[in-house]
């Protein structure tokens, strides 16, 4: 079967950059069939645009406060998303909420990363929120974005424990590892034509064989009273 052509990314950031990097390291590694045309920034001197323009990948930058409404906003990315010729746009860490416009020109067709397991914990601070929660497991979302704040069917997720002395730092960091491995897979699932969105729900064609034994439970040792391991 002829391999389906690189898909032709759009990243849309704000600040650190430290997704749209792990995106970068993975097409540069060979994981991941892709190329990235256009990272943009909504925010000058983000510092996700300097690592762009070491990669030689072309960027702009789109200041909302430029614009009246956020449909006028919108406007101008997908003017400068279509200009590239993207067919995936990828947001990383970028701190707008889109309108109709934007996903109405792309259907199916924007990602977005989140970090907590979605739907828990949607908007700012997720990792402080789970930790006043006191959940034991943590993790990050890939997702197609809907309307909506981090609402959308579901692509990857990966869970973390938290740790009884973990602060927001130490959990974000946690996160953040498992963040940097899922958005390569979600974009190469896509790249491979193997997501469909029905309703809610992505289906994953041909996905791989599930351990059925790989469970993650916190804490670690946890087991049913009367079933206590021996302690010699
Ligand atoms: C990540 O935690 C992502 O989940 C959230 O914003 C952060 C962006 O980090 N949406 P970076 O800019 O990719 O380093």
């Amino acid at each position: 079967m002829a391999e389906r052509e690189p898909v032709r990314l759009g990243v849309l950031i704000s600040g650190r950059g430290s997704n749209l990097q792990a995106i970068v390291d993975a097409i540069e590694r060979g994981e991941l069939r892709a190329v990235v045309k256009l990272v943009i920034s909504n925010r000058a001197g983000a510092p996700g645009l300097a690592r762009a323009e070491r990669h030689g990948i072309p960027t702009c930058v789109i200041d909302h406060r430029r614009f009246g409404s956020r449909e006028e906003f919108d406007r101008a990315l997908v003017s400068a998303l279509n200009a590239a010729q993207v067919n995936l746009v990828v947001c990383a860490g970028f701190m707008r909420i889109l309108s109709r416009v934007m996903l109405d020109a792309f259907p199916n067709r924007v990602m977005n990363i989140h970090p907590s397991l979605l739907p828990a914990f949607p908007g700012l601070d997720a990792q402080k929120a789970a930790l006043e929660h006191g959940v034991r497991l943590a993790g990050c979302t890939v997702f197609f974005v809907a309307p909506g704040t981090d609402d959308g069917p579901i692509i990857v997720q990966a869970a973390v424990p938290v740790m009884p002395d973990d602060d927001e730092q130490t959990l974000s960091d946690r996160i953040l590892a498992q963040e940097h491995r899922i958005y390569p897979i979600a974009i190469s699932l896509f790249q491979q034509g193997r997501l469909q969105v029905h309703g809610r729900k992505v289906l994953i064609l041909d996905p791989p064989a599930p351990d059925s034994a790989a469970a993650l439970v916190n804490p670690p040792g946890a087991r049913m009273a009367g079933h206590r391991a021996k302690r010699t």
